[in-house]
């Protein structure tokens, strides 16, 4: 912003004066002259919190991310995944083939999302999985796969962690849950049925196999022996071994095992009055519905839900067969650029509402910080790719070493695993932070992958992200000992309106004795997560034994990287495709 539009710090001080009672040292101090140097970054003027991405030299960064907008007609489905449920039912001793409870908790899970979301007009799960479908004409965060999969991933899986005592009241839940997320685009009716064809299809077959083989083995079978019975054995087999070995008909097994779970909404008229001297008015109301039906494919299933129709459009025919383009079309998934940092942002979603409805500190609330940066650790501990990472308020962004294969560098898969990890951290260890405070509903973030091709160029990220933290800090600091002061937000607002960062600090030290530089260093800098060495009690470095760490150093000069050359160290393509051979 030029000098001549700043606001000089005697005319702040003077506005201050005329609302406020000031002390007549600090008038005196108004009378004097300042002429004030220009400092390389501005502050735009958010409402209270956290700027929009402020600018400085390092916002260059932000033309690497890309867009990835599902165009209109695509339809939308977001289906999710569970990460490691094997394990995590075998740690929590789910009964097999099915688990009732987890089930229902699942269920229970997507209802809530669906109930969130309005765009979302169906959901169909079996197992550990839920395929969410979106209206045709949503403009759900105008259509960007990356939000869209991350931010209902991330709903998904704190609620699943939020819920677990309901459905799982005397088991404690051992083991973090998390899921991955894709996006699913059916560019017709057409594709989108034989998707749900597809999913549903998985569902029996799997659950068919899964009831024998559980079966094999409750009656004295080795895992290995059960494997080998079922190798090669279709529908009509299995279904004897169930019936003729264990008088199991699996017709009559319970529906949501067989056919999964279809969750809907549908639209019901209600008469309503809204004042007692006027007449009833219809009105309609949506409501969610959780059915079990045979074929949810058919169009005796589908137009028979008049909502279904209106939002997404009607079957023309049943399908048969499902072409094997479009299991190609399910299955592709995109891959970020090789030997490039990839670096997955996550953004707290309406933290400024969470924030307050928990009743955070103001303009910081330092175990708010904690609970985000031993999350952010947990990450690191999950995902050894993960190489470094930098929080700020709501937001972390973790950067995977250069030659990282995670998931084969699918870019869905490697931001919802993060971002569902992260958020089932978060509400685990939530007690641990906040042990006097309920968590009042399931927080969610949101997640994007960007890649940046040079040390040079993940550095200015990583200070970009520092600066923003910087302007960010200094302007809530002030604007909220503004507030605190009797100021209303807007005058504040308007207070602080084109200041630069000296004013903001002198501000601070003449009108509330405080010295910027002297506030704690995790709401000035910001905070970094990484491995390191770990230093026994004599103060020798263990060899080889690391873990991971928070500070809070600046991370804009060279020192810190300097003093950490393994961070950022680059493996050459070379040397990686020769090792790979
Ligand atoms: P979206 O990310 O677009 O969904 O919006 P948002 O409401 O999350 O806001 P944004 O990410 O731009 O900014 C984060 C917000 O979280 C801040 O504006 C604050 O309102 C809130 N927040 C984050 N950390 C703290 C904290 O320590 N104390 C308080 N009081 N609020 C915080
Ligand atoms: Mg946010």
């Amino acid at each position: 912003m030029p000098y001549t539009h700043m606001k000089s710090l005697p005319a702040l001080l003077f506005l201050f004066s005329t609302a406020a009672n000031i002390t007549p040292q600090r008038r005196q101090f108004r009378r004097r002259q300042f002429r004030l140097p220009d400092i390389a970054f501005t502050s735009p003027a958010p409402c209270c919190a956290k700027a929009d991405m402020a600018n400085s030299k390092y916002e260059y960064v932000k033309s690497f991310e890309s867009e990835d907008e599902v165009m209109y007609p695509n339809l939308i489905v977001v289906r999710i995944d569970g990460r490691n449920f094997a394990r995590f039912s075998e740690v929590n001793e789910f009964e097999k083939p099915n688990d009732e409870r987890a089930l229902n908790l699942m269920n229970s899970c997507a209802t809530s999302v669906l109930e969130k979301y309005p765009d979302i007009i169906l959901a169909y799960g079996f197992n550990d999985e839920y395929s969410f479908i979106f209206k045709k004409e949503t403009k759900f965060y105008q259509r960007r796969a990356s939000k869209i999969l991350s931010l209902i991933v991330s709903f998904f899986t704190s609620l699943y962690v939020a819920k677990w005592n309901e459905f799982f009241p005397h088991a404690e839940m051992r083991f973090t849950p998390s899921f991955k997320s894709r996006i699913v685009c059916c560019p017709s009716m057409e594709v989108l049925q034989a998707y749900l064809a597809w999913r549903q299809r998985e569902c029996h077959s799997k659950n068919q196999y899964n009831t024998c083989f559980w079966m094999l083995v409750k009656s004295g079978k080795s895992e290995t022996e059960a494997y080998n019975i079922l190798k090669g054995t279709q529908k009509q087999e299995q279904n004897e071994i169930l019936f003729q070995q264990f008088g199991i008909n699996y017709k009559n097994l319970p529906s949501m095992y067989r056919q999964g779970s279809c969750i809907l909404k549908t639209e019901v008229d209600e008469t309503v009055k809204i004042h007692d001297k006027e007449s009833p008015v219809k009105r309609s109301r949506k409501m969610v519905k959780t059915v079990h039906s045979e074929n949810i494919a058919s169009r005796s299933f589908w137009n028979d839900y008049s909502y279904l129709c209106k939002e997404l459009g009607c079957f023309e025919q049943n399908v048969n067969n499902i072409k094997h383009e479009y299991l190609k079309l399910f299955q592709s998934e995109n891959k970020l650029l090789p030997f490039t940092w990839i670096v997955i942002r996550i953004d707290g979603s309406h933290f400024h509402r969470f924030s307050e409805v928990q009743g955070f500190e103001k303009p910081n609330d330092e175990q708010a910080l904690k609970l985000m940066n031993v999350s952010a650790v947990a990450v690191l501990e999950e995902f050894n790719d993960i190489v470094f990472a930098y929080g700020v308020s709501d937001e972390y962004s973790f950067v995977l070493k250069k030659n990282s294969q995670l998931y084969q560098r699918r870019a869905s898969e490697i931001v919802s695993a993060v971002v569902s990890f992260f958020s089932s951290t978060y509400v685990i260890k939530w007690k641990e932070f906040f042990p006097e405070k309920e968590l009042k509903y399931p927080p969610n973030f949101d997640g994007r992958a960007v890649c940046y091709p040079s040390y040079e160029i993940i550095r200015d990220y990583f200070a970009w992200r520092q600066v923003d933290c910087h302007i960010n800090n200094q302007y809530n600091t002030c604007f909220w000992m503004l507030v605190k002061s009797g100021k209303s937000t807007r005058e504040a607002q308007s207070l602080l309106k084109g200041t630069q960062a000296l004013e903001k600090n002198q501000m601070l030290s003449q009108l509330f004795g405080i010295d910027y530089n002297t506030l704690p260093v995790i709401f000035r800098n910001g905070s970094s997560v990484f491995w390191d060495k770990m230093v026994t009690d004599n103060g020798v470095v263990a060899k080889s034994h690391k873990k991971v760490v928070v500070d809070h150093p600046n991370i804009i000069e060279d020192d810190f990287w300097g003093a950490h050359p393994l961070i950022l160290e680059t493996t050459s393509p070379r040397s990686l495709s020769l090792s790979l051979t």
